[in-house]
């Protein structure tokens, strides 16, 4: 679970997108997280302290003069084993709040006593106008400068019926910021450029060949890659999956787009992981009109050309990042998957046990290098990835280590063999 452990007072204020929060504290508690709810009376005013304190599971506090808690100091005593305060929304106001040290409710003065390790974040959610009132862009620069992280806004459609910058981020979108925030970053400052999903290799304009990949692999790399702190560049083929936050996607086709694309951003990064089912081959003789179908006459004749190797050509280039190839065989893995890594020149390529893993949230992974295999034991593709970005992040800091040094995981299924 991405926030497990994790100790959260989630603090809302005045603002309609207080009923998004109902969901933030849902998926904040299933992703393992405490949840106190701290309100201002404004918040009050749009979601009732027994909504959130049935959602959260514990004791809403909103008076900072609760008799409830023991010695009257609830500003003190909720943060003092708290690891973040995320005010969601964060209303024009309590910027300001934030912005100047003000301490006139339980929830501005909580965030002026807290200790320095616990990070504070804030949702901006308000109108447009509001937002882009110079008082208010000055209060966002300011609690910046004092290390209070801004989540969002977005831009977007508003509650009051205007359009523009002030929305509050989505609760999902606001976990994925706060889960990012929270993971090692083993990949501090790296450039990471990553392939994904099927290519489509037209036969006229309305058929083409492609493959089963549904990208989660490369997606889900692309996403633990970029919480590891790396700048990632993703290059992707159909599929039917969002870009993950933060990530810069660029959309292909075919295999030469793919090439082409993945050939323009290469310079500068520093490690290239090429997860995606490139079709070996192209239809030569594609077809500008639909192929029509004639009775009686034969069927049509394609022709295939070979697709550039978009792995083994950035592999040999002289300044070649750190490459990791994938690979799907359906019979004899371990055999082929040190083979091909050979034939590639790459210094790791991970075999996925079998082309029955497309488009499943589970995955087994074999990781070869010149020194042997090593099987990941089999799990969900997202914790699998971060392994991957970890292990990855282990070789670039160590000159490439051998797989033998890699420590056994804790669960004691990984097979080893030199
Ligand atoms: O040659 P094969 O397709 O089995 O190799 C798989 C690996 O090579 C994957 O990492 C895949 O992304 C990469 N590849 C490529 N360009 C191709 C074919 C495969 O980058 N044309």
């Amino acid at each position: 679970m991405d926030l497990a452990g994790k100790k959260i007072v989630l603090g809302l204020t005045g603002g309609v997108a207080c009923y998004k929060v109902a969901e933030l504290t849902r998926l904040m508690t299933g992703a393992g997280a405490t949840v106190q709810v701290v309100m201002t009376e404004a918040a009050t005013q749009f979601i009732t302290p027994v909504t959130m304190q049935a959602l959260s599971g514990r004791t809403v506090y909103v008076n900072q003069w609760d008799s409830r808690v023991a010695n009257n100091m609830a500003h003190i005593d909720l943060t003092r084993d708290a690891d973040a305060i995320v005010i969601a929304p964060c209303s024009t106001d309590f910027l300001s709040k934030l912005a100047h040290g003000a301490c006139d409710d339980l929830l501005s003065t909580l965030c002026v006593a807290r200790p320095s390790h616990v990070r504070l974040f804030a949702a901006p959610a308000m109108n447009v106008e509001m937002w882009q009132n110079p008082a208010t862009q000055r209060n966002a620069r300011q609690v910046e400068q004092d290390g209070i992280a801004l989540l969002g806004p977005a831009a977007g459609a508003q509650a009051c019926g205007e359009t523009g910058m002030g929305r509050m981020l989505e609760p999902a979108e606001l976990l994925e910021e706060l889960v990012c925030a929270f993971a090692d970053k083993p990949l501090a400052g790296k450039k990471i450029l990553i392939t994904a999903g099927p290519t489509f290799e037209p036969i006229d304009p309305v058929r083409g060949i492609t493959n089963l990949s549904s990208g989660k692999m490369g997606y889900a790399i692309a996403r633990a890659a970029r919480h590891a702190g790396a700048t990632v560049t993703l290059v992707s083929g159909p599929v039917a999956l969002p870009a993950p936050a933060g990530v810069h996607r660029i959309n292909v086709q075919t295999a030469q787009q793919m090439h082409d694309a993945v050939m323009s951003v290469v310079k500068g990064q520093e490690v290239f992981i090429a997860v995606a089912a490139v079709a070996d081959w192209r239809v030569a003789n594609a077809s500008t009109q639909k192929l029509k179908k004639q009775h009686g006459r034969s069927v049509p004749q394609l022709e295939f050309e070979q697709n550039p190797d978009i792995l083994a050509t950035v592999a040999a280039l002289p300044e070649a990042p750190y490459c990791v190839g994938f690979a799907a065989e359906s019979e004899n893995l371990i055999m082929h998957g040190q083979a091909k890594r050979e034939r590639k020149a790459v210094p790791l390529l991970v075999g996925n046990l079998g082309p029955q893993t497309f488009g499943q949230d589970t995955n087994e992974l074999v990781l070869f290098d010149a020194s042997g295999h090593v099987t990941l034991p089999a799990g969900d593709k997202q914790a699998l990835a971060q392994e991957l970005i970890v292990e990855i992040g282990r070789r670039l800091a160590a000159a490439a280590p051998a797989v033998a040094s890699i420590p056994k995981p804790a669960k004691e299924h990984g097979k080893r063999t030199a």
